[in-house]
């Protein structure tokens, strides 16, 4: 006997683009992301929810793209690292902190913990530091001990 997996006629906006592609309906969405669209900015640390450095934008609100199914991506809108831009095109404010502040490492957690401070900056434009803190609780970094994190992030509120 053989097992037959159903295909799953996708559509939806990455990164701005409009996107239709065939899936098939057992695609997590992080190997949507890595493996069918390419954008390797998206990292898998844990595979199961614990580290965040798989997270990604659906609809405005942080995700881990390990969690969800890419079908469950039909009709709303993906945002990744790759998508993350400052009004002009170039650096996000976010991407400018993590660099002045040294709060890149390895930089394996740094798409996920800007993915996430991205989504609280845009609910919440005068996060406190409390906020900044309970919003990355679910990213994990063994690099940076969380300070120059914190201190970059709350270095971009409104810019
Ligand atoms: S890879 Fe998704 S939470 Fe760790
Ligand atoms: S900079 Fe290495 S895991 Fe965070």
């Amino acid at each position: 006997m053989t097992s037959r997996t159903a295909i799953f006629s996708l559509s939806c906006r990455v990164n701005g683009l409009k996107i239709e592609r065939e899936i098939p309906s057992s695609r997590s969405l992080l190997e949507f992301i890595r493996e069918d669209l390419g954008l390797k900015g998206t990292k898998e640390g844990c595979g199961e929810g614990e580290c965040g450095a798989c997270m990604v934008l659906v609809d405005g609100l942080a995700v881990n793209s390990c969690l969800m199914m890419a079908v469950q991506l039909h009709g709303k809108e993906l945002v990744t690292i790759e998508g993350i831009k400052g009004k002009d095109g170039g650096l996000h404010p976010l991407q400018k902190t993590f660099m002045a502040e040294g709060a890149v490492q390895c930089g394996f957690c740094t798409p996920g913990i800007i993915i996430a401070s991205e989504a609280l900056l845009r609910r919440k434009p005068n996060a406190t530091l409390e906020d900044i803190k309970l919003e990355l609780t679910g990213n994990l970094c063994r690099c940076t001990g969380y300070e120059k994190v914190l201190s970059a992030v709350e270095k971009a509120r409104g810019k």
